[in-house]
């Protein structure tokens, strides 16, 4: 067994730069928020059509509460034609009539707020559907007209522009631009599109653009929303000078463009659009939040997150990193310093509808090397499952004793804490799924070559039994397989050992214990992080696979059985000294 571990050798304090939001009760609810992210499609489904809706929300709300959670985060609600999962988004201020309506949507939030639980909105600006008002408008107009300024609109190359303006790849395969036909029934001009090609890319540089999102914000603020998430928050606004055509891929040459200078992502004119959001957020009492999923060198993530824009930013650093102390430590010093620089709190996020659960992720075994594209799946090594690596060779016993350990120090630490649908049950990634049930646009752009991110999105079971295993009356749009009823939330609410039990009792305490948004290091061995929070609150986790000695105290959780008094491989242990 290891030494113990005493002796406090770093201090972060976090939270103290001056936040200058209105002063208002309840203004700072997110910055130790535990937010639960509902994919609103593959959550509950009410009316048994197979695909989740806002009734089902509604109809599970006890269960949002018992868990223990603050805020719920419902990825896309809007009409869309599920070109990319709800990301291509038709209408920004309605609902999609499959998902429900206003009227629900109303109620939903009545009731959300009723329990207590706060609601976070996406909002996808970079673009939007190409069955929206706008661009069916655009399609319909002349080349030059001032409806096709509204998006990014080009003459193609070649003797008949039958080539497209430049080679770049979309970040979902293939070209980044699409050939549209003119309204007289010719050949015509391109648009771009960074994602799938019913993702047109929007034109920030328009005025009216920028105006229909604030009223945007304003509708839904109106409507009771909390915050907001915001989607690839660092696209948006885009230099298309030529002299960028030679790069191959729209993520091509991101860590060789200076600062602010790459053409698509993370420019600085960026932060105008935020600072504009930010005035319309603080129209509110208490201000609207915002998060942004911004994948940018780190110290570029504090503009983001910076109270005079849009307050929060994800940080993905845990998501992609390896089961392991010393990336842990590193990366938990280096966002909370990042956060209190931004006057902001970091957040932490192990799952969502984008990657491998990490149930999964954990159990791989070892991954193919990093291709261009990962970091939408997770990063190196996360993407090997979507690649369509074989879900026999997971360990699933240690994924999930992992993922417990990896969970449970993530709950312990100061800042929000981001939860997926279903990791609250231990759900593996599902790995095979027929092609054709799959969904995703990165399995079909790379005609299979990726499996993309349907494996995440499987329609969650409620209950052992069942045509969808509780999730609605009837069928799920997404087939679930046989396994997926061992971890039916029915059973595990009523089994103290189960995982959900567990994130019940986690998420209970941390309500108790959290404080001051403090964080002390302890001595540790090579393999052990030991932290301190305010009130005798120590957090220990051994990530290797010795038993190590705990500090003395009374043991209010761990993610697995001790041993002996001792702290077991791949553990985690609350302790109150
Ligand atoms: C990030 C979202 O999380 C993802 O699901 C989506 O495909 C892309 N942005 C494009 O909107
Ligand atoms: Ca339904």
């Amino acid at each position: 067994m290891s030494a113990p571990h005493t002796g406090s050798t770093a201090t972060i304090p976090a939270g103290t730069a001056t936040v200058p939001y209105p002063d208002t009760p309840d203004a700072d609810w997110w910055r130790q928020a535990a937010v639960y992210q509902i994919y609103p499609r593959s959550f509950a489904d009410a009316n048994g059509d197979g695909i989740g809706d806002l009734r089902g929300v509604i109809s599970r709300i006890d269960y949002l509460k018992e868990l223990g959670i603050d805020a719920v985060w419902l990825s896309p609600f809007y009409p869309s034609a599920l070109a990319d999962g709800g990301y291509d988004v038709a209408d920004y201020r309605d609902i999609d009539p499959r998902i429900g309506t206003l009227e629900e949507f109303d109620e939903m939030v009545a009731a959300l707020h009723g329990a207590g639980l706060k609601i976070v909105v996406d909002i996808v600006p970079n673009h939007t559907s190409d069955l929206h008002a706008w661009f069916r408008e655009a399609l319909a107009s002349p080349r030059g007209s001032s409806a096709r300024g509204r998006y990014i609109f080009r003459d193609g190359k070649g003797e008949h522009g039958e080539l497209p303006p430049n080679g770049w790849a979309s970040i979902f395969g293939g070209p980044a631009w699409e050939r549209v036909t003119e309204p007289d029934g010719t050949p015509g001009q391109w648009y771009l599109h960074l994602f799938a090609k019913e993702q047109p890319d929007l034109n920030w540089d328009r005025r009216d653009v920028r105006d229909d999102f604030l009223a945007t914000l304003r509708f839904w603020s109106d409507r009771g929303a909390d915050g907001f998430r915001i989607d690839v928050a660092h696209g948006l606004t885009k230099n298309m000078d030529p002299a960028f055509d030679a790069l191959r891929t729209v993520i091509d040459g991101l860590d060789t463009f200076e600062d602010g200078q790459h053409p698509i992502w993370d420019r600085d004119e960026v932060h105008e659009v935020y600072a504009e959001w930010r005035t319309v957020f603080n129209e509110y009492a208490p201000p609207r939040t915002a998060v942004a999923e911004a994948w940018v060198e780190a110290h570029r993530l504090a503009r983001y997150a910076s109270p005079d824009g849009l307050g929060q930013a994800f940080n993905f650093d845990l998501l992609e990193a390896d089961f392991d102390a010393a990336q842990f430590r590193r990366i938990i010093a280096d966002n909370l310093a990042l956060a209190t620089r931004a006057g902001s709190s970091t957040t932490w996020v192990f799952s969502n509808h984008d990657v491998t659960r990490h149930a999964t992720r954990y159990g791989l075994p070892p991954a193919a090397s990093a291709r261009p594209g990962d970091m939408l799946v997770g990063g190196p090594d996360k993407a090997w499952l979507l690649r369509g690596g074989d879900p026999a060779e997971v360990d699933i016993a240690r994924g999930l004793r992992r993922a417990r350990a990896a969970t449970l120090l993530m709950l312990a630490l100061p800042g929000s804490a981001y939860l997926y649908q279903g990791e609250e049950l231990g759900l593996p990634e599902v790995g095979q799924i027929p092609a054709a049930d799959r969904q995703d646009p990165t399995f079909f752009r790379t005609h299979g070559a990726e499996i993309g991110r349907d494996g995440c999105r499987v329609p969650l079971p409620w209950e052992p039994t069942g045509t969808s295993l509780g999730f609605g009356p009837y069928g799920s749009h997404l087939p679930q397989p046989t396994w997926f009823a061992d971890y039916a939330a029915g059973p595990q609410a009523a089994d103290p050992t189960s995982t959900l039990s567990f994130y019940r009792r986690a998420l209970a305490l941390r309500h108790e214990l959290q404080g001051a948004e403090h964080l002390h290091w302890q001595d540790a061995a090579a393999d052990v992080l030991h932290f301190t929070r305010p009130g005798g609150w120590h957090v220990v986790t051994n990530f290797g696979t010795t038993p190590v000695d705990l500090p003395e105290g009374e043991v209010l959780l761990a993610s697995a059985p001790l041993a002996g008094g001792c702290l077991p491989g791949e553990t985690t242990a609350w302790i109150r000294v």
